[in-house]
Formats: structure tokens, sequence, C-alpha cells
């Protein structure tokens, strides 16, 4: 712009000076040295980049069955829909099948008996199931500690007083507590339903060390849990037939339940928020049109 109007000798001196200063520019800050670095760069990106590489390379060949186990198939649960519940009377069975089978080795310590009124069990039959229990309570007046019967508010029962009781009892392996494992496990209630009904004979070549089992969903495929559910182990009381899939499903459903008791309200929440808020939005897109429309449809005119 300015050189346009300029005489051709400024013109001359300016380009003069630009190139000067650009030459001068370059010549301080290209040293010799200024290479360097960036060959050094260069190089720490390759080394860094292959052995990114390598890294995932050996994961994906390490990501074989034996030590991440199989992944479990994706099972059609009737809860896994965006907007159904849980089917109640599958947890009412599962957790029959907890308390028969599964509560001799694993506790559940985030469920109180209250939890299941209205659930699965209604508040009578809770309060009976409770009494079972004997609890340590206290201290009375005298200082001592005394058992009682349970009562709604107390927790479901540990099979054992503590992590080393557990672990004697079990060939020195810990029976996880159940609350959060269909949380806490990749896969959920399908790697749980897998490992359930996933016990097998060993494959040709792979050795099991005694006293674990092969499973193949299971982390290294050896578990010290032997296979649990056999048909016929519990008998239902409404009458569906307990054969191993059906109780692997009941139990599963009770400990994704018991993992996430606020599901049903939670999913009834969502819908309830999803309707109401496209409600507002609409609105608030009418109100915008209404309160912008004389803005929008004015004509300024400047005389
Ligand atoms: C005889 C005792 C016993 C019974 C009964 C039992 N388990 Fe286990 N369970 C174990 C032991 C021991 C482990 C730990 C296994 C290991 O770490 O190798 C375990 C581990 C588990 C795990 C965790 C696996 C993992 O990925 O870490 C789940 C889930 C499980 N059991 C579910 C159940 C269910 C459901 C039932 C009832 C149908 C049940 N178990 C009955 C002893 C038992």
């Amino acid at each position: 712009m300015f050189s346009r109007f300029a005489s051709p000798a400024v013109r001359r001196s300016v380009q003069q000076f630009s190139k000067s200063t650009v030459q001068a520019r370059f010549a301080s800050t290209k040293p010799a040295a200024a290479d360097h670095p960036k060959k050094i760069t260069g190089v720490t990106a390759a080394i860094v980049g292959t052995t990114a590489l390598a890294y995932m390379y050996a994961d994906n060949v390490s990501a074989n069955m034996a030590d991440e186990g199989l992944h479990p198939p994706h099972y059609p649960w009737p809860h896994s829909g965006p907007l159904s519940t849980y089917d109640h009377a599958s947890i009412r069975r599962g957790y029959q099948v907890y308390r028969e089978v599964c509560s001799a080795c694993h506790s559940l310590d985030r469920i109180a008996w209250r939890n299941l009124i209205g659930v699965s069990h209604t508040e009578e039959e809770v309060k009976a199931m409770a009494e079972e229990f004997e609890y340590q309570d206290g201290p009375d007046e005298n200082g001592d500690m005394f058992d009682r019967p349970g009562k709604p508010s107390d927790y479901m029962p540990k099979p054992y007083a503590n992590e080393e009781a557990a672990r004697a009892g079990n060939a020195g392996a810990l029976p996880p507590d159940l609350s959060l494992i269909t949380k806490a496990r990749h896969g959920g209630e399908d790697y749980v339903f897998a490992l359930l009904t996933g016990y097998m004979d060993p494959p040709g070549g792979v050795e099991v060390r005694e006293g674990l089992n092969y499973n193949p969903y299971f982390p290294g495929g050896a578990i010290a849990m032997a296979r649990i559910l056999f048909d016929d182990l519990v008998e239902y009381e409404d009458g569906t037939p307990a054969t191993t899939s059906q109780m692997a499903k009941d139990v599963c459903t009770f400990l994704a339940w018991a993992a996430e008791p606020e599901h049903d309200e939670r999913k009834k929440m969502g819908m309830k928020a999803t309707v109401i808020l496209s409600g507002l939005f609409l609105m608030s897109i009418w109100l915008k049109r209404f309160k912008w429309a004389p803005i929008k449809t004015r004509k300024i005119v400047y005389k």
C-alpha cells in the first residue's frame, strides 16, 4: 500500500530496509546449533511413536482369552432398554437363588432387608425373613452385647466374620461382596451370567492348578469358585423351571438391582424430564419469536 504511492526513491529504500531486516532476522535466529533441537525432537518423536506402536501391538497380542477372559456375549436383559424396568418377578427368584446358594460364601453388604420391600417382597414377608437371622445388638444396661432377631433396618447378614475367615473357608480365595459386582466388572450382568454358566473342562494343553476351576470368562481362565449352579438346585415358588441358565439369569437380575436399586425410578424420572423439558423448549422457541417479532419485522429508514 505504502510503496504504491511513494516515489521510486522512497520505495527502493523501503525495499532495501525490509530486505536487510529480514536477512538480519534470519541471520540472528539461524545459528548452526538451531538444527540440533529439531533433530533431537524428530528422533524423540520417532522413538516415542515406535514404542507406542510396539505397545499397542503387544497389547493386541496379549488381549487374548487367557489373560483377560473371553468377552461375554450381550444378552437381551428385560431391563436394558431405555424405558424398560427390571423384571421384578425375576428379582424375587434371584433373591431366592442368592439366599439359598450364593449367600453361603458371598456377602451383600449394601443391601438392607427394608430395600426388598415393594421391590420383590411385601413388608410382612421381609419382616419374617429378617427375623430368621440373629443380630448382635447392645450394649444392654449391664454393658453386655446380646443377640436379637433381625429387623427390616438390618443389613444382610455376612457369611464370614472377616476377610481372613472368608479366605480360610475358600482355600485362600476371597469371595467378593456382591452388592456392586455388576458395576465392578466389565460386561456387568452379561459377565456374571457368562461366568456362572461358562464352566467347562479345560481345553487340551491348558493346565489348571489344584483347587481352581477352568472358566474361559474369568481373566486368567482359572477361578477358585467351582461351578455352583446345577439344574433344579432351588425350587421356585412360582413354578418356574429352575434350570441352570434360569437361575443364573434371575440371580444376575437380582444383583443388577442390588447394584442399582434406583434404576426404575431413574428411568421414570428421565422420561418425565424429557417430556417436560421438550415442552418447555418448544414454548421457549415460541416466546422468543413472539418477543422478537417487532424487532425482526421493523423497517429502518434513514432520511
Ligand atoms: C462355595 C463358596 C461360593 C459360593 C456358594 C459362590 N461363590 Fe462366587 N466366589 C467364590 C470364591 C472363592 C470367589 C473368588 C474366586 C477367585 O478369585 O478366583 C468367587 C467369585 C465370584 C465372583 C467374582 C468373579 C470375578 O470376576 O472376580 C462372582 C461374580 C461370583 N463369585 C458370583 C457368585 C454367585 C452369583 C453365586 C451364587 C449363584 C456364587 N458366586 C456362589 C465362592 C463362592
